[in-house]
């Protein structure tokens, strides 16, 4: 991200931590790839072009991978991110459902370790292929 001298945080930059500095990054370029992702939906539906609609799809595709490799990175580097897409991706059943469950029997999924999500320790490592 090159400095161009406006600051995209929403407090002053110098109060931040390096870590939150890079997971503003990671975050901000996160959305911004889901921004595209919805755009480029947006106009597959709209456009009358058959050729184009199929660039457009082949460029959503793209996008999505850029979006699931930049979440990654997040979840790698941030313990609250880590512990809910553990417990909410490839879940079969309702969402609601499972988030209500779980609080019923443990009230307190969060944890102070939550609090710091720009942590440096080690990441967890991802799960192994078949579980979660
Ligand atoms: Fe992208």
């Amino acid at each position: 991200m090159a400095d161009t001298g406006k600051s995209l945080h929403e407090e002053d930059a110098g109060e931040l931590s390096r870590e939150t500095r890079e997971l503003h990054r990671g975050l901000a370029s996160l959305i911004e790839e889901l921004e595209a992702i919805d755009w480029y939906q947006q106009r597959i539906d709209a456009t009358g072009d058959a050729e184009l609609r199929a660039v457009l799809a082949h460029n959503r595709n793209e996008e999505i991978e850029h979006a699931c490799m930049t979440l990654e990175w997040v979840r790698r580097r941030s313990e609250g991110f880590d512990q809910q897409l553990r417990r909410f991706l490839f879940q079969r059943g309702a969402i609601v459902e499972k988030a209500e469950a779980d609080a019923e029997c443990d009230g307190s999924l969060w944890d102070e370790s939550m609090l710091d999500l720009g942590r440096t320790a080690p990441p967890v490592a991802p799960a192994a292929p078949g579980g979660v």
